[in-house]
């Protein structure tokens, strides 16, 4: 596990960002697709190039653009028969994708989410075309009540699990608080995530399961640190300092440091933690953001991954032999995450901080 804190620790938010986008493939596809309006410019304002030779521009920037974003493939088909999963979120999405992918490849699924009519609903629709002999089940799980994920624990006992994969997310959602009074994004993508995993680490340990938890890009768009706030104030934040898009990325943060001390927990056991970005998908994720809705509609259908394209490198962590712990992907590659990140120091308040908040001691 990678414990140093990189020498650019301080480096400009935006600069690493750019470093980020263009190392990923929506980011490459994103420069390329600005060369049609770069063209269009240089046509308009001199006459550089014939108003053919933008529209081929266009056509090519179009066209490449669509190509690189859909990038980033599982590439080694691992069978799971025998291996048993649990997807979290399971119901639409990339979760969706990831429970059909794993039961396609022979695993018992367990796709975990609160509303189990969707749940039944979308193991349906996945067992209609499944070949081999993998199976999804439906079990009924709401991060954002200790009391649903103590439950769903207990119910599980000391049967086998091979690949946790804490997928379930919300994001933008107005101020609003769990059923233990956790604010929701933090609540349901951290915290209830932290607590079933923690719950389930014995199991984990013994089956030398991989714990897959699903982060975003969004980690590094506003994080806290820089900021000088602690985790204290991070994980509860008051109704009058709430900001959606800062909390988000609060708790997509978590996901990352989370698993810089899980792995670190898991030491030994054969167990292994992993994290990352799926790429920017075409789901139901802006519900509370209809301005993300509508470049859904639009730009979406261009530069954002269909669910089943961004569910592959979650799919990779959790099945290649290769896939490396600890460090965060995306296109199923290993990219730097945000310097912030890398911090132990940040790691532990985290842990020691959330651990109060859930009245656990690990
Ligand atoms: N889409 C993207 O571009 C993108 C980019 C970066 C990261 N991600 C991450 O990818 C993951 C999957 O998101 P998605 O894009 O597939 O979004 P989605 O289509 O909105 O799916 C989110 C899933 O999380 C579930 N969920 C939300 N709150 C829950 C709770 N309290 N308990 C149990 N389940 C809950 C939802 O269940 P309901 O249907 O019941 O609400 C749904 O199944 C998330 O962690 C997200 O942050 C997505």
């Amino acid at each position: 596990m990678e414990s140093k804190i990189p020498a650019h620790i301080s480096a400009p938010n935006g600069v690493w960002l750019a470093q980020f986008l263009l190392r990923t493939n929506e980011g490459k596809a994103l420069a390329i697709l600005s060369a049609a309006p770069l063209a269009f410019g240089a046509w308009a304002l001199c006459s550089c190039f014939s108003f053919t030779t933008v529209l081929l521009i266009t056509a090519v920037s179009v066209v490449g653009s669509y190509v690189i974003a859909r990038g980033g493939k599982v590439s080694t088909k691992v069978d799971l028969s025998g291996k048993t999963a649990i997807v979290t979120g399971g119901n639409t999405g990339i979760g969706l994708e990831s429970v059909r992918s794993l039961a396609q490849s022979g695993a018992r699924v367990v796709l975990a989410c609160r509303d189990t009519k969707k749940g039944e609903a979308a193991r349906e629709s996945i067992t209609k075309s499944l070949t081999g002999s993998g199976s999804v089940e439906v079990r009924e799980l709401d991060l954002s009540s200790t009391a649903s994920i103590r439950a769903f624990v207990q119910a599980w006992g000391q049967a086998d699990l091979h690949i946790l994969m804490n997928n379930a997310g919300v994001m933008f959602p107005p101020y609003s608080k769990t059923a233990d009074g956790f604010e929701v994004q933090i609540g349901t993508n951290h915290l209830g995530h932290m607590l079933l995993t923690v719950l389930l680490l014995p199991v984990i340990k013994r089956c030398a399961a991989r714990v897959v938890t699903v982060s975003s890009i969004g980690h590094a768009l506003y994080p806290i640190l820089p900021k000088k706030q602690t985790w204290a104030e991070a994980l509860s934040p008051s109704a009058d300092k709430y900001n959606r898009e800062l909390q988000y990325g609060n708790s997509k943060l978590a996901n990352i440091l989370f698993t810089r001390s899980l792995e670190a927990k898991l030491a030994g056991s054969g167990a292994h933690a992993y994290c990352c970005h799926p790429g920017v998908v075409r789901t139901e994720l802006g519900r509370h953001a209809p301005e993300i809705q509508k470049l859904n509609d639009t730009l979406g259908s261009i530069l954002f991954k269909s669910p089943s394209e961004g569910a592959q490198t979650q799919l990779y962590l959790a099945t290649d032999p290769n896939a490396k712990p600890v460090l965060f992907h995306a296109d199923c590659v290993p990219v730097e995450s945000a310097p912030v990140s890398y911090s132990d120091e940040a790691a532990a308040e985290l842990w020691a901080e959330s651990c109060k908040l859930l009245k656990i001691e690990v």
